[in-house]
């Protein structure tokens, strides 16, 4: 599987300086509504879209249990694995996340004609 790496940060510092745990980031890489957040257990990027109803997560927040939480039925996902922890068998989308010495990177997966 090949990756788009879109540089979010500057650097490693930058995340531990200017992020606050649990703030809701929001990106628009190639053409996609990308949230960054960090939590005590890391920093994770995940879609925007609810898998529910569409609402726009990043309105929500997160849990100490390192879940965002939806704001309109209150569904949460695990950051990790995108998996809901309540509300059913929904997930939300995941994206991977590289701190490289240039930056740190979010990963989106080409497309097939892309690839
Ligand atoms: S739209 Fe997110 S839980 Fe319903």
């Amino acid at each position: 599987m090949s990756y788009h790496w879109l540089k979010i940060f500057e650097s490693k510092e930058d995340v531990e300086q200017y992020v606050q745990l649990g703030t809701l980031i929001n990106f628009q890489l190639r053409g996609e509504k990308i949230v960054v957040t960090k939590t005590e257990k890391g920093l994770f990027a995940f879609g925007d879209k609810c898998p529910h109803n569409g609402a726009s997560l990043s309105q929500g927040f997160c849990t100490k249990k390192n879940e965002i939480v939806c704001p309109l039925h209150r569904y949460s996902f695990d950051l990790e694995s995108g998996k809901a922890t309540s509300g059913g068998a929904f997930a939300i989308k995941t994206y991977p996340i590289e701190f490289k010495s240039n930056g740190v990177y979010v990963g989106i997966k080409a497309k097939w004609w892309e690839a």
